[in-house]
C-alpha cells in the first residue's frame, strides 16, 4: 500500500493550522530551487519585505526562521538571555508558560507575574515585578491561543523600556489577523507562525529583531547556546550582501508564504483585521443560543480564537465524543482546552482564510444538528 492516501479535506477551526488557500497549496508545488539560487535569494528577500509591513517595522532583520513558532520563541529568549541574567514573564496561559520554560533551560532567572487563565495580564503586576527584578527582558503573549485573550501590549511595553529592558512579544496568533505594531510599540523581539491568521503551513516561524536587541547579542559574554538559532549565524544567510549556507532553507514553505503574504497584501490589513473581527463577533452570537457561553469578557476576547464554556448538552454527550463527532460526521476540526481549562472549554478559531461568515454558519449548523 503507498504511504501517502488521499487526504480528506477537513475544515480546521481549531487553535491552527488553519485551511490554507488554493494559491498557497500551488506555490507549494512549484519546482524546488536551490536554496543558493539568486532566484530564491532573491524571493526570500521579497518575503522580508512582506513580513515587516505585516510586524508593521522597519526591522532589517525581519526574516522567516526555518522552524515552527516554538523556535521563534526559542530564538528570541536565547539570544537575549545569557545565564544569571533576569526575566519577567508574563503568564496567562500555555504560551506564557512555555516562554518562562524556555527561559529557565537559558540558565536566566525568571519571575513570572501569572493572571488567571481567560483574563489578560494587569500592567500594574507588570510593572511592579519589572522594578522589583529590574529585568535584562520581559516578555509576554499578544494572543494568548490557549485561552482566546488578547493582550494589551503599549502600556507593559512602555514600562519595560522604561526600566531599560528588551521587550519580547508572542505574535503567533494575532500577526495577519489583527494590529500587530512591533516599531509603534517599542518591541525588540518578536515571532509568529504561518499556520495561523496567514493560513500557510505550519513550518515557518516569521521572526523580527530591532537594533537595540541586535547590539545586545553583539555584546553577549557567553555564545547562544543554540547553534541552530544563533542570530549572528543566520545572518549569514538571510541577511547582509553575501548569503552564505547556514542551513538548507524550506523551499516550498517559504514559496507557500510568499503566496500568502501576496494574498494578505491584496486584500490590505485594515479589511483582513475588520473580517476577522466580524467572525469572531458572528460566532459568539451564534453559539450563544446553543448555551455555548464565551470565557473571555467582550473587552479582551480574541477574534480570531473564541473559547467557549460548554453547555449541558455537550457534557452529557461527552465533549470529546461532539468534537470526535464533529470531525467524523462533518469534517470541521475545533480544539479542546488545555491545562485547568482541558474539559472546560472548546477552542474556536476563525484564522486568515476561515475568518468567513459562510465558515461561522456552516459550523453553527453542524453543532445545531449534532446537539439537537
Ligand atoms: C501563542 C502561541 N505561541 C507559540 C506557539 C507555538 O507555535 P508552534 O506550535 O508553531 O511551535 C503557539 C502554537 O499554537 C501559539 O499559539
Amino acid at each position: 500500500m503507498p504511504i501517502l492516501q488521499p487526504i480528506r479535506e477537513r475544515l480546521l477551526l481549531g487553535p491552527g493550522p488553519s485551511n490554507a488557500p488554493a494559491s498557497v497549496l500551488e506555490a507549494m508545488s512549484r519546482p524546488l530551487l536551490g536554496h543558493l539560487d539568486p532566484e530564491f535569494l532573491a524571493l526570500v528577500d521579497r518575503v522580508k519585505d512582506g513580513l515587516r509591513i505585516l510586524f508593521a517595522t522597519a526591522n532589517p532583520m525581519t526574516l522567516p526562521l526555518s522552524a515552527t513558532g516554538s523556535a521563534g520563541m526559542e530564538a528570541a529568549l536565547v539570544n537575549l538571555l545569557e545565564p544569571g541574567d533576569r526575566i519577567v514573564v508574563g503568564v496567562h496561559g500555555v504560551f506564557g508558560g512555555r516562554m518562562a520554560e524556555v527561559a529557565r533551560r537559558a540558565g536566566a532567572e525568571v519571575t513570572t507575574v501569572d493572571a488567571k487563565w481567560g483574563t489578560a495580564l494587569d500592567p500594574q503586576a507588570m510593572a511592579d515585578a519589572i522594578r522589583r527584578a529590574s529585568p535584562r527582558v520581559v516578555a509576554f503573549v499578544h494572543a494568548e491561543t490557549s485561552t482566546g485573550v488578547c493582550q494589551p501590549v503599549d502600556a507593559i511595553a512602555q514600562r519595560a523600556r522604561e526600566a531599560g529592558a528588551l521587550v519580547v512579544l508572542d505574535c503567533v496568533t494575532s500577526l495577519a489577523g489583527r494590529p500587530v505594531e512591533l516599531d509603534a510599540w517599542g518591541i525588540d523581539a518578536a515571532y509568529s507562525g504561518t499556520q495561523k491568521c496567514l493560513s500557510c503551513s505550519p513550518g515557518l516561524s516569521p521572526v523580527s529583531f530591532s537594533e537595540r536587541a541586535l547590539e545586545r547579542v553583539k555584546s553577549r559574554t557567553h555564545p547562544v547556546q543554540s547553534w541552530y538559532l544563533d542570530l549572528s549565524l543566520l545572518a549569514s544567510y538571510f541577511a547582509g550582501a553575501k548569503r552564505v549556507y547556514h542551513h538548507t532553507a524550506p523551499i516550498s514553505a517559504i514559496y507557500g508564504l510568499a503566496a500568502g503574504l501576496d494574498r494578505v497584501l491584496a486584500e490590505g490589513l485594515p479589511a483582513r483585521f475588520a473580517r476577522h473581527a466580524d467572525a469572531g463577533r458572528r460566532l459568539v452570537v451564534g453559539l450563544e443560543p446553543l448555551g455555548f457561553e464565551p470565557l473571555v469578557a467582550e473587552a479582551d476576547r480574541l477574534p480570531m480564537l473564541t473559547s467557549v464554556r460548554l453547555p449541558a448538552r455537550v457534557r452529557e454527550l461527552g465533549e470529546a465524543t461532539v468534537r470526535a463527532r464533529l470531525l467524523d460526521e462533518f469534517d470541521i476540526e475545533v480544539g479542546g482546552g488545555l491545562g485547568p481549562l482541558a474539559g472546560e472549554i472548546w477552542r474556536i478559531g476563525l484564522m486568515g482564510e476561515n475568518a468567513r461568515p459562510e465558515v461561522v454558519d456552516r459550523l453553527l449548523e453542524a453543532l445545531r444538528k449534532l446537539l439537537a
